[in-house]
């Protein structure tokens, strides 16, 4: 330990990125502190995002079953009667355990927690609450929040226009709810609402929902909500919304310009992405600038421009997943104690927790075609129904397939994409296998255990070949 600074590393932020960092710097026998402003650990992601949208939209997920037909089907004839807010407090409950297992492990490895807002005074010296703490290395880990929607002003405790925060607090389950935005966050708690017995619109300015996931994907992912019973507005950019009582109105025109329509809803979501934060951080006292959107640049190790300032998760360059952000934070500790850690950020993989679950890893036919020049006969695709794997049909779980691409010339694994019940679990084995540079073959001819969903992903491969053989 460096005695000229109070700490070898200060990390900035404890969501999952400044967390796990503050934890591996710790284990490697760095003397670690981590700042937070809020009043538990674990940022966005414990707190606000992943965790507690996940207990809602598992709790959700049982009445669904129970209240539109699934349990039905097969024999369970019950009439459920929704307590909401023992359902929110068992999602508080989540939150509570998770945040305060950071706490614990915190403690176990002697990461001290600094409470309060961190400002850069100079690179090594920074201001926390009324303390000031210097630092040899310092993490900015600071994560992301809300992007806000011009015309559109969110008031989370009102409940009549909120962001994902306030849309996990509602206190009761809207008549209609409109969600601005078709990405993951509305579609995961439009699809909370949306079973609980709101009429759910989802407005998205693109022509189709999902953007960055694989083509087919977006289209079979959107027939397959729309049979549960969202609406979807496509290509149409909302332009303001008007707030009367507990009644909102959303005026709207066609993305491509046109006659402006409106929209009644007594509850309007804005998911339209979020945004680095990076305000008050101080950056103008260290000199460190930020990119074109607004992020924290850095090299292959997580350094920034700044000697001795590293950065990590949200609030730099790439997916913002929670896993991304751990990952990083692993390999930061890593390199700051003088060790090898990288990420490949070629294959992070991402999930959507809708039902059925959507999932993808690496390329999507149409990156993978665009890379190969476009040259469609460079890339092998696979596809496999789960109508046809006997676990999902026996399970009344239908809809959605598996996907692998695979380069033409090599059989290597590109990428995979699968909707399917448990595709966020499936994901795993592709990812591993892509960082084994497997070819197709490699998991064709790999043994699946039977029955299980993930025998879809092996028959996907073996449909690369032309030769799966349940279809
Ligand atoms: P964050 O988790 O945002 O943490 C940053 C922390 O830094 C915050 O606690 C903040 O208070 C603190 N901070 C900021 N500035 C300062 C400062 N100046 N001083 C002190 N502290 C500061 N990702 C997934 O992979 N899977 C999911 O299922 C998933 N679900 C999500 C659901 C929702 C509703 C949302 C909003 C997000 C979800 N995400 C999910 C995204 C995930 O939450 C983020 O990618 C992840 O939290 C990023 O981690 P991070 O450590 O970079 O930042
Ligand atoms: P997103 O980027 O996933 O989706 C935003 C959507 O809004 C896009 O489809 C975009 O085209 C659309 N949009 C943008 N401006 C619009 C406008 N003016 N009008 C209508 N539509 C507009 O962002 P989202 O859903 O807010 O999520 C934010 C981040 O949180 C994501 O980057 C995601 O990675 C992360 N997250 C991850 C989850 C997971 O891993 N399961 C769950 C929830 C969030």
């Amino acid at each position: 330990s460096d005695t000229q600074y109070d700490y070898d590393v200060l990390v900035i932020g404890a969501g999952p990125g400044g967390y796990v960092a503050a934890i591996r710097a710790a284990q490697l026998g760095l003397k670690t502190a981590c700042a937070e402003s809020r009043e538990t650990l674990g940022g966005t992601c414990l707190n606000v995002g992943c965790i507690p949208s996940k207990a809602m939209l598992h709790a959700s997920e049982y009445f669904d079953a129970a209240a539109n037909g699934a349990m039905e089907e097969m024999g369970i004839e019950v009439s459920p009667k929704l307590n909401l807010d023992k359902m929110h407090a068992q999602r508080r409950d989540a939150v509570k355990g998770l945040t305060g297992g950071i706490e614990f492990l915190f403690k176990k490895n002697k990461v001290d927690w600094k409470k309060g807002r961190a400002t850069f005074q100079d690179a090594h010296t920074v201001k926390v609450g009324d303390e000031t703490v210097t630092a040899k290395n310092v993490v900015i880990a600071t994560g992301s929040s809300v992007t806000p929607l011009p015309n559109v002003e969110v008031d989370n405790d009102k409940q009549v226009v909120v962001d994902s925060t306030g849309a996990l607090e509602l206190a009761k389950v809207p008549e209609h709810m409109v969600v601005i935005g078709g990405g993951v966050i509305g579609l995961e708690l439009g699809s909370v609402w949306r079973r609980l017995g709101a009429k759910v619109t989802c407005v998205e300015f693109l022509d189709e929902i999902l953007p960055g996931m694989d083509g087919d994907i977006r289209k079979e992912a959107r027939k397959i909500f729309k049979k549960q019973g969202i609406e979807f507005k496509l290509s149409t950019k909302v332009t303001g919304v008007s707030v009367e009582g507990d009644k909102a109105t959303l005026t709207m025109e066609p993305a491509a310009g046109g006659d402006a329509e409106t929209l009644e809803a007594d509850c309007v979501l804005v998911s339209i992405g979020r945004k680095p934060n990076t305000d008050g951080l101080g950056l103008e006292a260290i000199g460190l600038e930020l990119n074109k959107r607004s992020q924290i640049e850095t090299d292959h190790d997580f350094r920034t421009a700044v000697d001795g300032v590293w950065a990590i998760g949200d609030v730099i360059p790439g997916p913002m997943l929670a896993h991304k952000a751990e990952d990083e934070g692993i390999a930061v500790a890593e390199n700051i104690a003088g060790q090898t850690g990288i990420v490949n950020h070629a294959i992070i993989p991402s999930v959507v927790y809708t039902w059925p679950e959507i999932a993808g890893v690496g390329l999507t036919t149409e990156e993978a075609i665009e890379k190969a020049g476009g040259d469609k006969a460079k890339v092998k695709v696979g596809k496999f129904p789960m109508m046809a794997n006997s676990r999902a049909k026996t399970n009344h779980e239908p809809d959605g397939f598996v996907k692998v691409v695979a380069e033409a010339d090599t059989d290597r694994v590109l990428g995979v994409w699968a909707i399917a019940v448990p595709a966020g679990t499936m994901i795993a084995q592709a990812a591993q296998a892509m960082e084994f540079g497997a070819t197709s073959e490699d998991i064709a001819y790999t043994c699946h255990a039977h029955p299980t969903h993930s025998e879809a992903m092996k028959e996907a491969a073996m449909a690369v070949q032309g030769k799966p053989i349940h279809i």
